[in-house]
């Protein structure tokens, strides 16, 4: 490889040769880089003789140096990478990490810019990042846009939400380039460009091409850089990155030697492959923390769908507007009686938790602020160390102790990033006092710094220092309205697990549709795990509140088969402990189910649609399926080839009764068991918008 590397580099130079390729290691990708005449750096990608990327420019530009026009090839290298790694936890014990690289070193204006673009094809995929090395010209940039480009060579469907700065809290549409405008047209506009008519989205996205080909579009390992939203120009079948800027229309400010993140391309015809790649974290840097002993996956419960589901439970101990500013000390304020982070109610769910073996219990509402929600200053809203007055934390402390169950701490920061930094020393430490070791952060409204937006590089450094002080503490992370995941979970495994997408909460805010969680595995989750709060058994808002028509999208047999299609470390049984109890069969699948995998296969995927996936237990030899549906019924295909080829075993499949729907019937289930063995193949019926979860033990 390295000779081949001198010659291609010395043949470069030598007849400025401006057309480098290199093929995936199973062949079946093939990248191509050039220079236009002009020295415009440009890359296709082919998959089996397909085109999937044509002919799209690369390239930065700042106020300082032009990166996009006028170089020449002074040299490439070129390697072939095959290793594997161990994560702490994820979907699989052992993670191959196959690729071959080339690196292109670019000079231009006679050697005052340099430029490296660096492409690692794998046989799911490209990744590809500039590195900017000690410029002889200035070495501190103002980033304003990177150039970019993935184009595409016809009207392809298109599986994506809106681009926007602060949230990504919305509903796929599943479209194709010309209707694009139409799908988005209800959305809320954050740029210039785009109140002038112009198109954006957010990745991850999935394009899936007329000639049967999946594509994810993401980016891996944002560090130092802001998100990288997509500008769609729906004519040409186009796309190029559009970097979140502040409000100075700033994108990154950059000081050299920088490599910005990989942007990747997942690429299969075959839809099960988006669903296994790991190219995402394989792009990510190893594992920074040293002892990671402590992080450990979680399965909890929480003070928390109470307050979703109405009768006016409030995270605010008195009424909002009552305290602050002016209100220092709120055993003087009234009690709202509708608090449900009180220390009786807390013991309750300390109790629930110790009988039935979950890890934890998440209290939100408990610290001092809520009250002040929406002032306009929001002057430090929270603070992260004083509790309540009706919540007793020492007591509680010590009951969870002697109960073997951890509190679960929320920082809801009211999106005061700024103020939570100057917080966040003595925040941890009241933590670790208080025997806490994860915590659920929050950024609801518009970010503080107010020139910030939820995705631009301010909130991506400040996401990363959080996560860092937190190891420093031995505190594990589920960060909620953050930037989104980009595998960093790799490098700091504390990291369990992220919102990001619009998760379970909206069952009660209008409800999600069973297609929703079809679709967030194939995007979202390319990222990282996704904090989506499965497990809810009382599906219809009416139940609490008579008039609130908000329905789940989702039967309970499929709310099971979350635990397995939505994989995570950080996995919450999110209802309330009395609908557990009115469902205990149903239940006993929630408390057997893992957390922590050494090895899943996807059986069936279509985005959108239906997902099958069987996994292995990392703490046993079980294993578990996870089926789902859209809102139209199906038979699933289940085949126990995964299984090894000796024993039979036992499966107990918890489905949706042959009644059961959505809408009517959500709550109809049946548990049977069967006998299965390798070989055995099992047509599994799922209603609309239903699912199946089945548990495999060996005889
Ligand atoms: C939004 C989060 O997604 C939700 O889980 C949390 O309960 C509220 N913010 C309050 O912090
Ligand atoms: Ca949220």
């Amino acid at each position: 490889m390295k000779k081949i590397s001198a010659i291609l580099s010395m043949l470069a130079v030598v007849f400025n040769m401006a057309a480098v390729s290199i093929t995936s290691p199973d062949g079946n990708l093939v990248l191509n880089f050039e220079l236009t005449p002009n020295g415009v750096p440009y890359y296709t990608l082919d998959y089996k003789n397909k085109p999937v990327v044509t002919a799209s420019a690369l390239g930065l530009k700042s106020d300082q140096l032009d990166l996009t026009d006028g170089f020449h090839i002074v040299s490439t290298d070129t390697a072939s990478v095959d290793r594997t790694w161990e994560p702490v936890w994820g979907e699989y014990s052992t993670i191959r990490d196959n690729f071959n690289e080339l690196a292109v070193n670019l000079a231009g204006n006679e050697g005052k810019r340099g430029l490296t673009i660096r492409f690692k094809l794998f046989n799911d995929g490209l990744g590809f990042r500039y590195e900017l090395p000690v410029q002889k010209g200035p070495n501190h940039l103002t980033v304003k846009d990177e150039v970019t480009e993935f184009n595409f060579n016809d009207n392809h469907k298109l599986f994506c939400i809106p681009g926007d700065y602060d949230t990504d809290e919305y509903l796929w549409s599943e479209t194709n380039f010309t209707d694009l405008s139409k799908a988005l047209s209800s959305y809320r506009k954050h740029s210039e460009a785009q109140r002038a008519g112009g198109l954006s989205i957010q990745t991850p996205m999935l394009i899936k091409t007329n000639d049967g080909l999946y594509i994810n579009i993401h980016e891996a390992a944002l560090d130092g850089y802001p998100a990288m939203l997509l500008d769609v120009d729906p004519e040409k079948y186009s796309m190029k990155s559009h970097l979140v800027p502040d409000r100075l229309g700033v994108s990154a400010y950059l000081q050299m030697p920088f490599n910005t993140p990989w942007r990747t391309l997942i690429v299969s015809d075959d839809a099960r492959d988006i669903l296994a790649s790991q190219l995402v974290l394989n792009l990510n840097e190893p594992c920074k923390i040293e002892d990671t002993s402590w992080i450990k996956p979680v399965k909890y419960i929480g003070v928390w769908w109470e307050m979703f589901t109405g009768n006016q439970k409030t995270w605010a101990y008195s009424d909002y507007g009552l305290a602050k500013p002016g209100v220092t000390d709120y055993t003087k304020l009234t009690p709202n009686g509708r608090h449900p982070a009180n220390t009786e109610n807390v013991k309750k769910y300390i109790d629930f938790a110790a009988k039935h073996g979950f890890d934890g219990v998440l209290v939100e509402g408990w610290n001092e602020g809520w009250e002040d929600w929406g002032s306009y200053r929001k002057n430090r809203q929270f603070l992260f160390d004083k509790p309540y007055p009706d919540f007793d934390l020492p007591l509680l402390r010590d009951y969870a102790k002697e109960k073997g169950v951890k509190l679960i701490m929320h920082h809801e920061t009211a999106a005061n990033a700024a103020d939570y930094e100057l917080q966040l020393d003595r925040a941890f430490k009241f933590m670790k006092d208080n025997n806490y070791d994860a915590v659920k952060t929050g950024y609801v409204g518009a970010i503080i710094p107010r020139s910030e937006h939820h995705t631009s590089q301010w909130m991506v450094d400040h996401a990363r220092h959080v996560i860092e002080r937190a190891a420093d503490y031995q505190i594990m992370v589920d960060s909620h309205e953050a930037p989104r995941p980009t595998g960093l979970c790799r490098t700091y495994p504390n990291w369990l697990a992220q919102e990001s997408a619009r998760g379970g909460e909206f069952e009660s805010m209008g409800g999600n549709p069973p297609s929703h969680t079809c679709m967030l595995p194939f995007t979202r989750l390319k990222g990282g795990p996704m904090d989506y709060t499965p497990g809810l058994f009382e599906t219809k808002m009416s139940y609490y509140n008579e008039g609130k028509d908000s329905q789940a999208g989702t039967t309970i047999a499929r709310q099971l088969a979350l635990y397995l299609t939505m994989p995570s470390p950080w996995q919450m049984a999110c209802d309330l402990p009395e609908n557990y109890d009115r469902f205990p069969d149903a239940f006993q699948f929630i408390k057997d189910v893992p957390v922590d995998w050494s090895d899943s296969k996807y059986l069936e995927a279509e985005p959108n649609q239906y997902i099958t996936v069987a996994r292995l237990d990392k703490n046993s030899d079980d294993w578990y399926v996870g089926a789902i549906t859209d809102e139209n019924g199906r038979t699933a295909t289940i085949d126990f080839n995964f299984l090894p080829k000796d024993g039979t075993y036992t499966a107990t499949i918890y489905e949706d009764a042959p009644d059961a729907h959505w809408k009517d019937n959500p709550q109809a289930y049946r548990i049977r068991t069967v006998k299965v063995k390798h070989g055995t193949k099992l047509k599994q019926p799922l209603a609309p918008g239903g699912g199946a979860a089945i548990r495999i033990v060996k005889n």
